[in-house]
């Protein structure tokens, strides 16, 4: 097979999983597991706390965030989950950098869900996930601050 028709087979197999993920999720959630923001552990210094969770299903998430006078400054992510977990983290991170840790802990897995465009049924409890994994950051940065 030459360099060009090895090119074509990738993005044709590329375009055929897309499809496939698409008779599922909706293109807002797709795109976003595709190309997750905000996604990674960020450097040490950067780093005011990060926790770990394991979520019912059996999948984790951490998430690292730098805190300033109450301020998320920086959210960033990492799961081992699926990609509804990858879009909801990259959500989560979306709606909180720059927000009050009150706002933060204000938030519910719908609003993430509801962001997204919905979920599948079976796929809520991604939002779940993201959303336990946030508000335990933040009790462990409160614990950790008296
Ligand atoms: Fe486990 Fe998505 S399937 S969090």
């Amino acid at each position: 097979m030459s360099e060009e028709d090895f090119d074509e087979y990738v993005k044709k197999l590329q375009k055929t999983i897309i499809d496939k993920e698409l008779e599922y999720y909706n293109e807002y959630v797709v795109n976003l597991f595709h190309n997750p923001k905000n996604w990674g552990k960020p450097p040490e210094e950067e780093i005011t706390v990060w926790h770990a969770y394991e979520g019912p299903c059996g999948d984790t998430m951490q998430f690292f965030l730098k805190i300033r006078d109450n301020i998320i400054e920086k959210a960033n992510f990492i799961t081992d989950g699926c990609g509804a977990t990858v879009a909801a983290g990259s959500q989560t991170t979306l709606m909180i950098e720059g927000k009050t840790l009150d706002f933060a802990e204000s938030l519910v897995p719908e609003d993430i869900d509801k962001a997204l465009k919905g979920l599948p049924e079976d796929h809520k409890h991604c939002a779940e996930l993201s959303m336990r994994t946030l508000h335990r950051s933040i009790e462990k940065y409160k614990y950790n601050k008296v």
